[in-house]
């Protein structure tokens, strides 16, 4: 077992160093760069000001340069990487005169701090989150659950190549995904909150984690222990909020601008190609012709609830652990469709519920993992990540797609219609991607590969939430024993 779990930390370490000596986002383009500067400009900010100025314009602190736009716990860890920055070469940090530093130097002291978040954070959760589905549902499948974390192009090609480290918030939803499947609410209460404090982009998981901890508090028998429970939980998260939110709750002005910035509705319905509904009807349908951007916001509001509420209802009445991985599937993947502000990355957030479907619907699930690493091409292209991404998506499909992992049920038509779909759907992908490469579009359409590829993952993506919703309300007929066919 150990050498085993040593093989796979390896393993995963490797392909983390490989994918670390490529490009990344924004290298070589002043005068903004990109997600690697603004992850540098925040130590800067935070190791140079007084904590008091860090979400606020001033003459130190320009905003419209790469201001920070995540929750405080980012800027904690910004600020202690900023630490390490400064006494390794405080040329890496100092005010004003650091923007836009990329020496080789540089870069490797910014992909070794990736790499020590996967170290500290993101493989450790994995091997929780893995141990814990393989203990609650009998499964048998924690190694390959394990690879499957480990190995999955699309969060290695946005931290380790593009440059982030959504590592660390989907790390902190792993442990907390993991602690609800083991029955520990308090520690899923904690670990969640923490996640939403890195990224507020973790709002996608949230409704299912607040269904389903709802739903066990009432399901208490009486209503002194009913009152303890939700007592407890309430009192772990407004704890944390309070803690991280220290600095700014003096008040509500500093409070509302943190929030001002960590929700800027002023940027538009989206920014880059997405592979969500709105920037597919924008294709023929210019929304911002039709719509002011407060009624846009409201759109997005009013359509992300209709699709997330039945979900999380459902699971409220029928609370089982497949029911909530399945929740949490179809929130994120419905919040990514309809929301407002969405970004290519976030598609990150529907692969985690993806992987633990796994089990249950392997075909499925790499299918959906494969298009997410799809949607981003883009995104990897202008950071020139194609070859990395081929080469880690093709390892990652000849790896998992061996018979080996197949179910072994006999050939139902079912099965052969499915297996039909996704060699036709796989085949799609990969004439796009080679267009995209080999095609130069047109001067009238200089956009037209970035927009099929968005329609074309929108599409599959859409499919996949409403796959979910007849997952679910085929899972209500069953009895609840956590039994998933
Ligand atoms: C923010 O501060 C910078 C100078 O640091 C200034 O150029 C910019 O106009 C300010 N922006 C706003 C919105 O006040
Ligand atoms: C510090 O970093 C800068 C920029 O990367 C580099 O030019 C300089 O040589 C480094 N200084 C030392 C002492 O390594």
């Amino acid at each position: 077992m150990l050498s085993e779990l040593a093989a796979t930390a390896l393993l995963a370490l490797s392909l983390r160093s490989i994918i670390s000596l490529n490009a990344y986002s924004g290298y070589n383009k002043p005068p903004m760069f990109g997600d690697y500067e603004a992850q540098r400009h925040w130590q800067e900010v935070t190791v140079n000001l007084d904590v008091k100025e860090w979400y606020t314009n001033g003459t130190h602190n320009d905003l419209q340069y790469w201001g920070l736009d995540y929750p405080p716990l980012t800027a904690y860890h910004s600020y202690l990487v900023g630490l390490a920055a400064k006494s390794h070469n405080a040329s890496f940090v100092e005010l004003h005169s650091s923007r836009g530093v990329e020496s080789r130097e540089h870069k490797s002291f910014m992909r070794l701090t990736v790499l020590v978040a996967d170290v500290l954070i993101y493989l450790p959760a994995i091997w929780i989150l893995s141990a814990a589905i393989d203990r609650t549902f009998q499964s048998n499948i924690k190694q390959v659950l394990l690879l499957l974390l480990a190995l999955y192009p699309g969060q290695v090609l946005i931290d380790n190549g593009h440059f982030q480290y959504n590592n660390i918030s989907l790390g902190l939803a792993a442990i907390a995904i993991a602690a609800i499947l083991c029955d520990k609410n308090f520690l899923a209460a904690f670990m969640f909150t923490l996640a939403l404090n890195y990224k507020q982009m973790e709002l996608y998981h949230a409704l299912p984690f607040f269904s389903y901890l709802l739903g066990t508090t009432l399901s208490h028998k009486s209503f002194k222990s009913f009152a303890t429970q939700l007592t407890a939980i309430a009192t772990i998260v407004l704890t944390v909020f309070a803690i991280l939110w220290l600095p700014w709750l003096h008040s509500i002005d500093a409070a509302s601008q943190v929030l001002h910035r960590l929700f800027p509705l002023g940027r538009g319905v989206f920014e880059d190609k997405v592979a969500n509904v709105w920037c597919s009807i924008n294709v023929i349908f210019k929304l911002k012709k039709y719509f002011l951007n407060h009624q846009m916001a409201l759109i997005c509001l009013g359509t992300t609830l209709i699709t997330v509420l039945p979900t999380n209802i459902i699971l409220f009445w029928r609370r089982s652990k497949p029911m909530f991985l399945l929740t949490l599937f179809n929130t994120s993947a419905a919040f990514f469709l309809f929301s407002f502000q969405v970004h290519e990355k976030t598609i990150l957030l529907v692969a985690l519920p993806a992987i633990c479907l796994f089990q249950w619907w392997p075909s499925e699930m790499l299918w959906f993992l494969e298009v997410s690493v799809f949607s981003m091409i883009p995104l990897l292209r202008r950071d020139h990540l194609l070859v990395p991404s081929a080469a880690a998506t093709v390892l990652f499909h000849i790896v998992f797609k061996s018979d080996y992992f197949k179910d072994n049920k006999e050939q139902i038509l079912e099965n052969k219609l499915l297996n039909m779909t996704i060699i036709i759907s796989e085949i799609l992908m990969i004439f796009i991607v080679i267009g995209f490469i080999a095609i130069k579009p047109s001067a009238r359409y200089p956009d037209i590969w970035p927009l099929i590829i968005s329609v074309v993952s929108c599409a599959h993506i859409f499919l996949f939430l409403v796959w979910g919703y007849v997952k679910q309300i085929m899972q209500c007929n069953r009895k609840l024993n956590d039994k998933v066919e």
